[in-house]
């Protein structure tokens, strides 16, 4: 069974809808730990509800990226996670985290990538006046959402959106693709070539 690990700073709907895919046996997988950023992140009570071991540590007690990434690494690997799975974890990774979990690392971002990158990527999209948007499931690398792609999903831009309506309208689908991502991953269906991601047929 393949053992995750989960970084989160917020909510945690998408940690909710991979527990909810584990839960009713349809992602064979298993999450060891959940670990926040912040204290009080919802997530860490949704966590806590299914029984899964918490951890907050705080980026304000370590002197620089680095320092708080080699801590990261070791917890998770504490716990014997192989998968690591960010999931509204609103820091910047660096290579000290990816070298400990090469090619093991997820993101979830709510935009089409590589269209707006970085913070507030669905009023970035209002902003633009783009027509569709959705979610990009990616491999993390060095950059800022530049890892290669596993999966995204579209969503139509309609005229009278909001942030928050059309955030909703993303969030639908980033919890279908995101657990979608993880069983591939899981199924040792995903191999990176370059930039791509080559998907497996299923067996
Ligand atoms: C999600 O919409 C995710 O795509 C976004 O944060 C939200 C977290 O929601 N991530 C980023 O913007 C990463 N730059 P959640 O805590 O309810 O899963």
């Amino acid at each position: 069974l393949l053992t995750i690990g989960v970084l989160v700073s917020g909510n945690g709907s998408n940690l909710q809808a991979i527990i909810d895919r584990i839960e009713d046996g349809t992602l064979p997988a298993r999450i060891a730990c959940v670990i926040s950023n912040k204290a009080d992140a919802n997530a860490l009570e949704r966590a806590k509800r299914h029984g899964i071991p918490t951890h907050f540590l705080d980026h304000r007690a370590h002197a620089g990226r680095e320092s708080y990434d080699a801590a990261l690494a070791e917890l998770l690997r504490s716990h014997g996670v192989r998968l690591v799975v960010l999931a509204g974890f609103m820091r910047i990774v660096t290579p000290i985290l990816l070298g400990a979990f090469p090619h093991a690392v997820l993101n979830i971002h709510p935009a089409l990538l590589p269209a707006f990158p970085g913070l507030h990527a669905q009023q970035q999209a209002l902003q633009y006046g783009v027509k569709v948007s959705g979610c990009t499931v990616h491999f993390v690398d060095e950059g800022t959402d530049t890892g290669p792609i596993i999966i995204q999903a579209v969503v139509p831009v309609l005229d009278n959106d909001t942030e928050e309506t059309l955030s909703a309208r993303i969030q639908k689908e980033e919890h279908r693709i995101y657990p979608d991502a993880i069983h591939l991953f899981a199924k040792d269906r995903l191999t990176v070539e370059g930039r791509k991601v080559i998907v497996a047929p299923a067996p």
